[in-house]
């Protein structure tokens, strides 16, 4: 039998086969679009450096004691995050009503995913442009109009986005263990051996100290308002956190694993990957006279130009587009299982039929992020496009008020021995680290950058 941990409490939806199987399902999460894609054209809007800066302050700070959070929430309540927050709402200080905390990240789920699959639909059409040899003897204008082709023509980035979602609601109908782990498994050791090979071909042919220079040189009069709360909301995107998915799939953690270790293990590599990323793209960026703040397609452009000066780069483009497209996959999946978890139990819909309908509700708002790249691409309004605006609600709003909430959830409203229980029965020094942490410090950060954002402070 599996351990069920001290709250006794059993998964409706089965365990994860091992702890391996739970930390290669989170990292599938975190490492997906965020840290290829996202990472680098956002540090490149805003100017590299002190954003870098930043977003690795606010992993450690933000994101890692919420990562934990999330989980110990999810193993204790072993619900979708509505339910599980409802239950140990009532449990530690009677107030049903923390359920709303589930209830807005399950929204999130959704509304990020609505632009995801877009982005991701962009990764699958890459594949069939890569093996098509679409890259041959490329120039910054080609690749830029090869990008430009793609995005704004909306029957096929519509066609792409809508196997992508297809997919993604395919896995989730047939359950949280099987697929994820496999799918993971493979990829995520594949996709570190390709980005190192990048690397290599960025230190060697591209402005590499350039690049180096762009992304740590801390040029802090150059970080603005909004970009201190993209950097913020950048953790939470990149992490998985703040809407529930790592609280779900806490939900399916047995109880004599540590939550604490595995936490750190998924953090390190999520953003090693980044950094790995963001290392690739920039020398490229500058050796071949793009321009960093090129936007979301960035990578889409610079990556192209590369793969087109080595030898082999067809099929390595190709690959490096195919892992993409899975790592966004395994992400797509995290961030549907909790509305889907939640139709299922609260509904009480089979899972086919939640994913189904989750799927579709995804779907037709996707439609307005496919648009906002094309016919409505000059329909701009408040911070630019729909795309633009959904993507910074998501992001630097509505993940930080889920963190923000989570975290003061687990560091005052449960007890310390609940808590204490879940992480550390000894409560040893880092468990009264991420306690005092989650008290004080995560939530300050939040809360001091969000009041700066509205230009409070
Ligand atoms: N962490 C994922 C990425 O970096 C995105 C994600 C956000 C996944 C929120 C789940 C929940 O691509």
């Amino acid at each position: 039998m599996t351990d069920t941990g001290t709250s006794g409490r059993t998964s409706l939806h089965g365990f994860w086969s091992s702890r391996l199987a739970f930390i290669l399902a989170v990292t599938g999460s975190a490492v997906g679009l965020g840290n290829i894609w996202r990472f680098p054209y956002i540090a490149g809007e805003n100017g590299g450096g002190a954003f870098v800066i930043v977003y690795l302050l606010a992993i450690v700070i933000v994101g890692l004691p919420i990562m934990m959070s999330e989980v110990l929430i999810g193993r204790r309540g072993r619900r979708n995050p509505v339910s599980t927050m409802r239950l140990l709402g009532e449990e530690e200080s009677g107030a049903a009503n923390w359920k709303y905390v589930g209830v807005l990240g399950v929204g999130a789920g959704i509304v990020i995913l609505s632009f995801y699959s877009v982005i991701a639909g962009w990764a699958v059409a890459y594949v069939i442009e890569s093996a098509g040899n679409a890259f041959e003897d490329a120039t910054a204008a080609s690749v830029e109009q090869v990008f430009n082709a793609l995005a704004s023509n909306p029957v096929r980035t519509g066609l792409w986005h809508t196997l992508f979602l297809v997919a993604t609601a395919f896995v989730i109908a047939r359950g949280v263990e099987r697929g994820i782990e496999r799918a993971v498994r493979v990829m995520m050791p594949a996709l570190i051996v390709l980005l190192l090979v990048l690397l290599g071909y960025s230190v060697v042919e591209g402005a590499f100290a350039q690049g180096v220079q762009f992304m740590f040189e801390p040029r802090f009069e150059e970080l603005t308002r909004d970009g201190l709360m993209e950097a913020l909301g950048h953790a939470f995107f990149t992490l998985s956190v703040g809407m529930g998915a790592v609280m779900a799939y806490g939900a399916y953690l047995p109880g004599d694993a540590s939550i604490m270790k595995m936490s750190v293990a998924v953090v390190v590599a999520d953003t090693a990957i980044a950094l790995i990323a963001a290392l690739v793209v920039f020398p490229i960026v500058f050796a071949n006279g793009l321009s960093p703040d090129a936007g979301p397609g960035l990578v889409f452009q610079s990556l192209p130009l590369a793969f087109s000066q080595m030898p082999g780069g067809a099929v390595i483009s190709t690959l490096l587009f195919v892992l993409l497209t899975f790592a966004a996959w395994t992400s797509a999946i995290s961030m549907m299982e909790p509305a889907t978890a939640w139709c299922i139990e609260r509904l009480g819909w089979s899972r086919a039929r939640a994913a189904s309908i989750v799927a579709g509700i995804t779907w037709a708002l996707s439609l307005l992020t496919v648009l906002s790249f094309s016919t409505l691409s000059d329909a701009t309004f408040l911070r630019g496009t729909f795309f633009d605006n959904i993507d910074f609600l998501s992001n630097s709003i509505l993940l930080p008020l889920g963190g923000l909430a989570i975290t003061i959830f687990a560091g005052w409203i449960m007890a310390r021995r609940s808590t204490a229980s879940e992480l550390d029965p000894e409560a040893g020094t880092a468990y009264r680290i991420w306690r005092f942490t989650a008290r004080y410090v995560t939530p300050l950060a939040i809360i001091a950058v969000l009041l700066r954002g509205v230009g409070v402070i």
